[in-house]
């Protein structure tokens, strides 16, 4: 087909026609007609524009299901619901004729401070990796393409169409693009979506390597990138690179540039047609994918063919994903769940009108939006009373005069509570604090909120916070709280979810994907967040998040990992088998408390001898499991042996380390139960030996390492060396080959060097 193409129509194919459509390309003899077609965002649900079009959010779309977005929908930790939801938003997209949904979205939470961190899902590339997959194949189960972006190393929005992530090899690789990796490995997106930033100076919009080194020939990726909107700066570079298609229309000026470059030399004409025919590849999916998603419909839910019924079966889904994405990060005392006859005081407004997504271009119009103030209403079976506590910005809360002075709406908050036998109490960041496009410059709540709190604990000790935000908060009331419900932002049924788990009709179950630190200070981008002069150092190289926190030792509030049921479990039995294919683990778990309930079993890997620097331990498997009372099921997880490698710079390739690797599985990062350690065979590595070489790098080599110590042994055993073989290799092993002339009676000098890295080159 795109041999049929003239110049022109291959320039038109490339570049968005308007703001969210391909171009169409008429018949014309004997070639088919191309027609366009449409993508939208994503990636909580479809933002679907009819009129005026945006990509800030600005602008209506029309109403659609709002699930928890994607802070939230990580901390479910459940591949299942993952996709049930992906499939919900791709049925609502092709019903809209939406060809392609741009999300999801799986940059690294780098720093608690980005301000998009509500739209990512965690600060571990495994987590991200495997939530986004099973996202992408939900999506794409329903004959709709997704779009995992952005891709790399996005992980800010300050300066965000221009700054550089500094970042090296390593951390590039383990950490930011890791979980891309994995996503496009597992579940092959149709699309990929390159993001604003450079990497290392280079724009990811025209980065070859990352675009077509990486992503294509290292992970095999057949599908097509889009580039973030506008984020397109070089059109001929960007196609060079291998970045398809531009979005959205630049009004003809990036086709007049395409052809320009083509007839001057600039560009070669087979890089452009190597795009075209990924753009064509991409219509006829979504062409294919509209037939075959109608059958996956009708099959996977009855409702889908009326729209109200199926809208109220997403919402019902909608609810279930709130419901297993909130996380109980303290329940002392079993404060919750609450007892239905209790009479309970709710305070705060976001009680009343909820904070239930985040703003920018995921910013979707919901379908209807419950409040948990009117669901606790209808649930409970004591009084229920209301008191908003606050205002938000630039909203008046009832509108009566007193109500609106902090003092004031303190008071009558304290008096509802103080005449109630438990408040709850809703506090979160309004929205206006935390968007995409800025970032935040701290982690605190409004002031005026903790104040409220401060009363409301002084007048009833009996208090349960619930957390509405985005991105991580400070919590400097974690102990003086007995219960914490972190419901994060939970979509247009986080009234309803919030209801049923704080009565106990559902079991919290979500788990924290981001480490919650005790201050900003602590977090490990601190000192290089967010960069100044169009730079970002990621100076903390690989050790983002729990691996920072645990490699240094650090307090934090609540771990990776964490979140409380209100059930029990117990571990037992862990078993651990090494094979080629990577670890076999198998643990038995028990719910030993009073009530069904889902745990989050994970498993984590170290290395504590490495040669390399590493985090005490990286989470490399995890399992949900649905457990009745009493209880016990066989777990097993499996972790395979490439997953236990490292980033080798020399090697510029993965590497597993052989010798003994920890195991251990648990209930968080710092509430592991089991232990125990298996020992793998090493990769081969035989890097060619150099002058530069150390002794401890010849020492490592299959061939020459052998040799050296048999003939450090000979010379130590004979001789009058004050020093054992060991001894002397110790003081060595930073010696350059190219520098050793004679070493006593060693046996080794310049000439034995020679000879040893002779025996190293490759043919
Ligand atoms: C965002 C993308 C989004 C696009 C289209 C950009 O501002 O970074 O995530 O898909 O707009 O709305």
């Amino acid at each position: 087909m795109v041999a049929g193409l003239s110049l022109e129509q291959k320039a038109d194919l490339v570049t968005g026609d308007t703001f969210w459509t391909t171009a169409g390309i008429p018949r014309s003899g004997r070639a088919p007609e191309i027609p366009s077609i449409m993508l939208a965002d994503g990636p909580h649900g479809l933002r679907r524009q009819v009129a005026a079009a945006d990509h800030l959010g600005l602008e209506q779309s029309v109403p659609a299901t709002c699930f928890p977005p994607a802070v939230a929908l990580g901390s479910a930790f459940d591949r299942d619901l993952a996709h049930r939801v992906g499939a919900a938003i791709a049925s609502e997209a092709r019903a809209e004729g939406v060809g392609v949904v741009l999300g999801p979205g799986l940059n690294i939470k780098r720093s608690p401070l980005c301000g998009r961190n509500f739209e990512y899902l965690s600060e571990d590339p495994l987590v991200s990796g495997e939530m986004a997959a099973a996202l992408t194949q939900g999506i794409q189960s329903r004959g709709v393409g997704a779009s995992l972006k952005h891709f790399a190393a996005n992980n800010q929005e300050h300066d965000r169409m221009r700054s550089s992530s500094d970042v090296d090899a390593r951390p590039l690789r383990e950490i930011y693009l890791r979980g891309f990796e994995r996503a496009v490995k597992q579940a092959r997106p149709w699309t990929v979506m390159s993001a604003y930033n450079r990497i290392n100076g280079v724009s990811a919009s025209e980065n070859r390597w990352l675009l077509t080194e990486v992503l294509r020939e290292d992970w095999s990726f057949e599908g097509l990138v889009v580039s973030d909107w506008f984020a397109v700066a070089d059109r001929a570079q960007a196609l060079q690179a291998g970045l398809d298609l531009e979005m959205p229309t630049t009004g003809g000026v990036s086709q007049q540039h395409v052809l320009e470059a083509v007839r001057s030399g600039e560009l070669e004409e087979t890089a452009l047609d190597d795009c075209a025919e990924r753009v064509i590849r991409l219509i006829q999916q979504v062409l294919r994918g509209a037939e075959a998603g109608a059958e996956a419909d009708d099959a996977g839910s009855p409702a889908s063919a009326d729209a109200a019924a199926s809208a109220g079966a997403h919402h019902e889904l909608a609810r279930e994903a709130a419901a297993r994405s909130a996380v109980l990060l303290k329940n002392e005392g079993q404060l919750l769940p609450l007892h239905p006859q209790s009479s309970v005081a709710v305070i705060g407004e976001f009680a009343r009108r909820p904070r239930f997504q985040g703003a920018g271009s995921s910013q979707i119009n919901p379908i209807r939006v419950e409040d948990a103030y009117s669901a606790i209403a209808e649930v409970a079976e004591g009084p229920v009373s209301f008191a908003p506590g606050f205002a938000l910005p630039g909203e008046e809360p009832d509108g009566s005069p007193e109500e609106s002075d902090p003092a004031g709406l303190r008071e009558e908050a304290a008096e509802a509570a103080s005449s109630a036998d438990v408040a709850v109490v809703f506090l979160g960041l309004p929205a206006e604090e935390e968007s995409e496009g800025f970032d935040r410059a701290h982690l605190d709540l409004p002031a005026e909120q903790l104040e409220l709190l401060d009363a409301v604990l002084a007048a009833n000790p009996s208090t349960a916070v619930v957390l509405s935000h985005g991105g991580v908060v400070a919590l400097p009331f974690a102990h003086r709280v007995p219960a914490i419900l972190d419901a994060w932002l939970l979509g247009q049924a986080g009234g309803s979810a919030t209801a049923d788990l704080l009565f106990g009709a559902a079991n919290p179950s979500g788990r924290l994907t981001e480490t919650i630190p005790l201050r900003l200070a602590d977090t490990p981008a601190y000192l290089d967040f967010p960069g100044e002069h169009g730079h970002v150092r990621y100076g903390e190289g690989i050790f983002v998040g729990y691996r920072w926190y645990d490699a240094r030792q650090m307090e934090v509030a609540f771990p990776f990992g964490h979140g409380l049921s209100y059930t029990q479990f117990e571990y037992a039995d862990l078993q651990v088998e090494a094979d080629d294919a990577g670890l076999q683990l198998r643990v038995t778990v028990t719910n030993t408390g009073e009530r069904s309930g889902r745990e989050v079993v994970q498993a984590y890997a170290s290395r504590p001898e490495s040669s390399v620097a590493r985090p005490p331990r990286e989470l490399k498997a995890f399992a949900s499991v649905e457990l009745a009372a009493g209880e016990s099921q066989a777990v097993e997880l499996s972790v395979p042996r490439q997953d236990l490698a490292h980033w080798d710079i020399r090697l510029e390739d993965w590497a597993v380390e052989g010798g003994r690797h920890v195991v251990a599985v648990g209930a968080s990062s710092r509430d592991l139960r089991l232990e125990t350690s298996v020992e793998l065979p090493e990769d081969e590595i035989a890097l060619p030996l150099s002058e530069e070489s150390t002794l401890d790098d010849a020492l490592a080599h299959p061939v020459t390492g052998p040799m050296i110590r048999s003939q450090l042994e000979q010379a130590a055993g004979a001789d009058t060396s004050v020093f054992s073989a060991e001894g002397t290799l110790r003081m060595m092993k930073s010696f350059p080959l190219g520098r050793i002339s004679s070493f006593g009676n060693s046996g080794l000098d310049a000439q034995k060097a020679q000879e040893l890295i002779a025996l190293t080159q490759k043919d």
